[in-house]
This record gives C-alpha cells, structure tokens and sequence, in this order.
C-alpha cells in the first residue's frame, strides 16, 4: 500500500474532471450556479465534488466503494489498526457502532461524552459507572485508575470498557495499565480518543490508545487534525469487530454519505503521512510557547505539567484576579475577537493545533495580556473553590432506554426534586451529566443545577432554569 496515494480523494476528482452529465442525486447537479450565494462562499468546487456514492463503473474508475476501501486500509496502516473505517457523522457514531457492537454489561466514566451513554442507550447495555474525581485546585475532572476500575467491574463481568483519552483538559491516565486490566476483566477496551488524534504524530504527546492494546478507538480527525468538521475514524484491532463495527455502519449510518466528507478524511491522510509528524511537532512548538509565556504573566495560572498531559491544551485561570472562566471567555470574545474551546467556574480552554501559527499564538496572549491589565476593573477578590461540589451519582429509578420512552414535562428545580430526570443534564465543559434520564433529582443535585445556571454556565438538557421529569403517571 502506498501512502503517498489518495484513492477516494483521486476518484472523486477524476469523476469531477470527466464531466459526466448527472442525472443521478443530489438535487444540485453538481451546480452552484442555482445557489448564487452559496457559490459565493463555497465556489463551485464542492458541488463539483458531491456526487452521490451510488455511482460505480469500474472501468470509468468511478468505483467510490473500492476507493473507500482502499483509502481506508491506508488510514489504518498510518494508523496502526487492523481495519479503519472513515465516518461522516463524528466520533459519536463511531462510539455508537462500537457500543453496538457488544453484547452486555459496560463500564463507563461517569465523565464520558453524552455519545457513550447514547450508544449505551441504542444498544441496551447497562452503564456501570467509574467514579468522578475532581482535582482539588483545579476543579477538573480526573481520569480513572486501575484500582477503580477493578473496584466498579467487581461481580458485573462487563463486556465493555470505555476510557476517554484524553479528556477535555488534556489529562490522561495510565491508559495501558488499565488496557490490561480491562483484558484480565475478559472485556473490551474501547477508547473515546475524540481529541487525541494527534498524538499518534509526536513522541512527545501521549501514547495512542492503540499503541496501549485497546481493542477499538474512535477520533475527531475534525477536531486536532484538520479534517472537516463532523469527520472521523473509528480503528479496530481485530477481524471479528471490524464485522461487527460494519454491520453496525450498514444499520446505523446515512444511506447517503457525503463522498467529499468521506474523500477529505482520505486526503488529509495522506498529508498527515508526507507531513504530520513537522506539522504536530509545529503546534506542539507553539502550544509550549503560549504557555511559558502565559505563565510569566502575573495573575494568571496556567495547569501545571503533571495535569496537563497534551500540550496542546492549554487550560488557564484568572481567578487570582477573580475571573471565572466563564467571564474570562466573555470578554476574550467580545473585546478581543477571540473564541477558546471551552470555559468552566476556573478555567478556560485554548486549543492549539496544526491550524495555528505564530500570529494567532502571539494574539492569544496580548490579549490576556490585556486582561489582566484591565482586572482591577474587570474582576474582584481571588476566587474562591466552588462552595457546591459534583452532586453524589443519584439514584437510578428507571433504567435509560425506559427512561427515554416515556411522557414528560418541564418543571422548575425546585418542583423536580423528588423526580424522574428525562433527559441528560450535563454543563459543559466538563460535560459530565448530572443527571441521566431514570435517574431521581435529587436536593444536591438541584442545588449545584441551580449553582450552574447563576454562573452562566451553559447546561445542555434543560429548557431554561426549567427540568424535563417523567410524568408522574407515566412512572
Ligand atoms: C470526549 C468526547 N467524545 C466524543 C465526542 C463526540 O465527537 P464528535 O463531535 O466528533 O461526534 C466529543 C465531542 O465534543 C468529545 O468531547
């Protein structure tokens, strides 16, 4: 196999330059013109590009599906997996075809991603939960450990375990240890790796799940390598789960995915091969640069190394000053025309990638280094730790796929304690649900909800300051 070729990439402009006359899906005809405005923005190559993958003549070399193959089996080399498959509809439906994939219990960090316990759902797999911890000064959540691992799996003979390396902040665990921990356990390793893409590309970054033995490990390529937004792999380790993981894909994707999607992922593949190792090694460069020079401003704290596992994430605190995160991303925003990843009660999150240069670096800290110029006026006393922490895992009243049947209406935090959560309750950043649906509301539980929402911190699954619970009568 030859890396330096991109077969789906090279098939879909062959198809672009025969001009073929299209009477086939999609609607646009491979015509801009109709949409003049989108044109304007787009040009006229991504229609050009968007035929539907119904077409196959092999002797015009229009074969979209062996092209898809053969670009798929170069990601996986590239890779160090026995089989990839590229997806059109992110690391959630890669986690979904996994999940989907096994037959009984899973054990899962209570700090997954919403698309873990959506692929629990779809499969019908019970969730046994690996305990959140929070680092104390940091108020991020950690990942597990061996020791907890074997304490949640005990008597559960799960079929399944999930880590999510790494997570939001950039922290790891000490994910071979726990590979073969989970490979004593009888299970699978599975790895939410959405934002470790890269690290397959510098010695210097954690080791992939992959090079750890796990089993299956799913990544954003969207969201550290480059790729277009919503477009990822999912890498098998074996024969038989490639067959699950496919006809899992056959029942559970778009019967129309977009070829240009899918032919991005092959192209930036192939870059990654003649050029991912300088160009991860660039950002990992400027990812260390930004947080020297973050660190030596007064005021402001930036995680310290032992946290802080990728580089490449750079998670920082005003609070000395007495800005939340949450402010901190306001005013990066709309004073300074900056958007971070992500923001919490301490923290803010700037990503650095293969995208950045030495410019957008240098923009980053003068305009922290404005900020902090500005506190005086901005900010207050030092913040404080949170007076509320992470509410104990409630009780489970309903079990989730149950949970989601069922009618329900939105009342107020107040009203809903005592209830049925509907839906899944979850700040973000970090993302760890509060509540999952089936799970009791409890006192704790509105307390930090409510906690949350005067901070201004985002929560998903609630309608304003108001609940979704289980009708009563629906229990
Ligand atoms: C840890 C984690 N897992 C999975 C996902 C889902 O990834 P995608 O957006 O590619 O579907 C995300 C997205 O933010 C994530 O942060």
């Amino acid at each position: 196999m030859i890396q330096d070729n991109a077969p789906l990439w090279e098939a879909l402009c062959a198809y672009r330059q025969r001009g073929v006359i299209p009477f086939h899906t999609p609607g646009h005809k491979l015509r801009g013109e109709i949409f003049p405005r989108l044109q304007a923005h787009l040009g006229s190559g991504i229609f050009q590009l968007d035929p539907s993958d119904e077409i196959e003549d092999l002797a015009l070399d229009h074969d979209f599906e062996r092209a898809l193959e053969a670009a798929q089996q170069l990601a996986a080399q590239l890779f160090g997996a026995a089989h990839t498959l590229f997806l059109v509809n992110g690391t959630t439906s890669g986690l979904h075809y996994l999940l989907y994939s096994v037959s009984g219990k899973l054990v899962i960090p209570r700090f997954s991603h919403q698309a873990v316990y959506t692929g629990a759902l779809l499969a019908g797999n019970e969730c046994i939960y690996l305990p959140v911890r929070f680092d104390p000064e940091w108020q991020i959540p950690l990942p597990p450990t061996a020791a907890e691992l074997e304490r949640a799996a005990a008597d559960h003979s799960p079929a399944a375990v999930v880590f999510t390396h790494p997570t939001y902040y950039g922290t790891c665990a000490e994910l071979e240890e726990l590979v073969v921990k989970t490979h004593q356990l009888g299970a699978l390793a599975v790895i939410d790796e959405a934002h470790g893409g890269h690290f397959r590309f510098s010695p210097v970054l954690p080791d992939p799940g992959l090079a750890a033995g796990a089993d299956g490990v799913v990544q954003s390529t969207h969201k550290t390598l480059g790729s277009l937004t919503q477009t990822s792999m999912l890498h098998v380790q074996s024969d038989e789960l490639h067959h699950l993981v496919r006809r899992a894909r056959r029942i559970l994707e778009t019967t129309s995915p977009s070829l240009v999607f899918l032919a991005v992922i092959d192209e930036v593949r192939r870059s990654l091969h003649e050029r991912g190792s300088e160009l991860v090694g660039r950002a990992v460069e400027l990812a260390h640069c930004c947080s020297a020079r973050l660190e030596r401003i007064p005021g402001v704290q930036v995680l310290p190394s032992q946290l802080r596992h990728d580089p490449t994430k750079i998670v920082f605190s005003l609070r000395e000053l007495g800005l939340t995160g949450i402010q901190l991303e306001g005013i990066l925003r709309r004073d300074y025309n900056i958007q971070v990843e992500l923001s919490d009660y301490f923290n803010v999150i700037a990503l650095v990638t293969l995208g950045d240069t030495p410019e957008t670096i240098e923009q980053l800290c003068r305009a922290v280094e404005g900020v902090v110029e500005r506190a005086g006026h901005l900010g207050g006393r030092k913040l404080r730790l949170p007076d509320l922490s992470y509410p104990p895992l409630p009780d489970q009243a309903l079990p989730m796929g149950k949970a989601v049947r069922r009618s329900w209406e939105a009342v107020s935090l107040r009203q809903a304690v005592g209830r049925v959560s509907a839906e899944f309750v979850t700040p973000y950043p970090p993302g760890v649900p509060i509540l999952v649906p089936g799970e009791v509301v409890s006192r704790d539980t509105a307390a930090y909800l409510e906690w949350c929402l005067r901070l201004g911190w985002p929560i998903r699954g609630m309608e304003g300051v108001a609940l979704y619970v289980i009708k009563d009568n629906a229990l």
